[in-house]
């Protein structure tokens, strides 16, 4: 729908998780808020500590400021945690933790990665604080594997590891290209098949990992379903339509994917939607009167029973990332909304409100109400990136006024983006955390493959 730089590219974002918000925000004067503000204080302290101690850095400070901010798991010991990829490991929730600070991040630098749209190059275009880098999330019960690209590239070897989604996909995308390409030193081995560059818009790039025989890949579906042309004879208003009940065109091209990542949410609103005459569609009939939360329930049905019909889910392990929050204050993208004086995370669970708003409970309603009305004698196997929590906290992570390359400078005041993340940062946990769960699903494999093998 819109074209041009990333910054028009732009989710518009929702009203109701802003109002929602900015209640919450709110001070209360109760003794939870008081311990939040120490707390804060004393991890400002810690910045600045670790700032002007360079011989300390990576030494016992850091442990301890991790134990400090260990304290938010509400007392948890955090000596009791199991690996996420032991046998210990299963059904520890991952997505249940909080962010730590850690001396060793970033895991790469932006000006190392050429595959990087400028408007994710938050410090290479001015952004003067590098905290936003340095955290690590920790899940509560459990520890993720480090993340380890050779071992990565290695697992993927011969397949194909598709992102199918809007902007935010890409930009999760472009984090693990850049994870991915830390581990592979000849610039040559990594291209696009089609020699497109990846600052321009396309339907899809395909990157290549030459020795590994791998492509990471990125297709542009920011609704998922099928936009077309309106059915002849329909009223003028009528530019497109969404096809609510068809997949979109591209998804013969990443059908036979080994893994695929989906995600939607930014474009399901009015803005994006009716008012720019794009009405829905159902079989031949146009509805009219169709709201944007219905709409956007029909369109992961069809998803999800797409994966479930016409998937080999053997084959293909599907991730779905929930929705990822936006943090304007003060008004949204067009209207002056802001995000760039934060520089550090919501920590502390019990303190936090969990913004999820209806994209969210939307995909989770529709999940469950599938997986118990499935009369197939196959299980529903689709691994949930629930990221929507985690990201939540991470107020300090957008590229707010530092998305337009180095040489324009910082954008104005009134045109701030607190929808996409700076590179390094928020996406590349997601894909620790994608990581773990891909390893996670060939361990199990591997377990039971041993096991049977005991047993014969
Ligand atoms: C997603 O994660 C949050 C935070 O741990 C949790 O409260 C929620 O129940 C999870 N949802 C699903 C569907 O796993
Ligand atoms: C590379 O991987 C593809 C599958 O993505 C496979 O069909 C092909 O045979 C592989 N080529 C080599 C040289 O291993
Ligand atoms: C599904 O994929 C698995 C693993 O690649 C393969 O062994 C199996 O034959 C496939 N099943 C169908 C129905 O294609
Ligand atoms: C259950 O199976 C019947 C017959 O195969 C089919 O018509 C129906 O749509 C299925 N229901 C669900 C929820 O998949
Ligand atoms: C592994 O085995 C367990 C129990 O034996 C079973 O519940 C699980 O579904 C199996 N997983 C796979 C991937 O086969």
């Amino acid at each position: 729908m819109s074209k041009g730089p990333s910054h028009q590219d732009l989710e518009s974002p929702c009203m109701y998780v802003f109002k929602k918000f900015k209640r919450l925000r709110l001070f209360e004067p109760s003794l939870g808020i008081l311990g939040f503000f120490l707390v804060t204080v004393c991890v400002i302290c810690c910045f600045f500590y670790l700032d002007y101690s360079a011989v300390a850095k990576g030494f016992g400070f850091s442990t301890e400021s991790q134990r400090f901010l260990g304290l938010n798991f509400g007392g948890f010991d955090e000596d009791q945690r199991v690996e996420f990829l032991g046998e210990k490991g299963d059904g520890c929730d991952v997505f249940q933790g909080d962010w730590v600070w850690d001396e060793t991040y970033p895991l790469y630098q932006s000006r190392d990665c050429r595959f990087m749209d400028d408007g994710f190059r938050c410090s290479e275009n001015g952004r003067p604080d590098l905290f936003y880098s340095k955290w690590r999330w920790q899940p509560k019960y459990c520890n993720l594997p480090r993340f380890d690209a050779k071992m990565m590239l290695e697992k993927l070897r011969g397949k194909r590891l598709v992102f199918v989604g809007d902007s935010i996909g890409r930009n999760h995308w472009e984090s693990l290209l850049c994870m991915l390409s830390s581990a592979v030193p000849n610039e040559d081995a990594i291209y696009e098949v089609n020699g497109s560059p990846i600052t321009k818009h396309k339907g899809f790039l395909v990157f290549k990992f030459k020795d590994y025989n791998c492509t990471v890949e990125y297709y542009r579906a920011p609704f998922l379903v099928l936009q077309s042309r309106p059915p002849a004879g329909a009223p003028k208003k009528i530019r497109l339509t969404l096809k609510l009940d068809q997949m979109d065109w591209s998804s013969s091209k990443w059908r036979d994917a080994d893994v695929l990542v989906f995600n939607t949410g930014h474009w399901w609103n009015y803005e994006k939607t009716i008012r720019g005459g794009c009405y829905f569609q159902e079989g031949p009939e146009v509805k009219m009167e169709m709201k944007v939360d219905s709409a956007y329930q029909k369109s992961i049905e069809t998803v999800v029973d797409w994966i479930n019909r016409e998937l080999n889910t053997s084959k293909t392990q599907v991730f779905f990332r929930t929705y990822a929050p936006v943090h304007f204050r003060g008004g949204d993208w067009r209207t002056g909304g802001s995000c760039h004086s934060e520089t550090l995370p919501e920590l502390g669970s019990s303190l936090v409100p969990v913004h999820t708003g209806a994209q969210y409970n939307i995909f989770i309603d529709v999940l469950s109400s599938r997986s118990k009305t499935s009369n197939t004698s196959k299980p529903m196997t689709l691994d949930i990136l629930n990221i929507t929590y985690m990201t939540s906290k991470r107020k300090d992570g957008h590229s707010s006024l530092y998305y337009l390359g180095p040489k324009s400078g910082p954008a104005p005041l009134h045109r701030q983006d607190c929808s996409h993340w700076c590179l390094p940062g928020v996406p590349d946990a997601w894909n620790e955390l994608l990581y773990a769960l891909f390893l996670k699903r060939e361990a199990i494999q591997t377990w039971n493959t041993s096991t049977f093998r005991a047993q014969a």
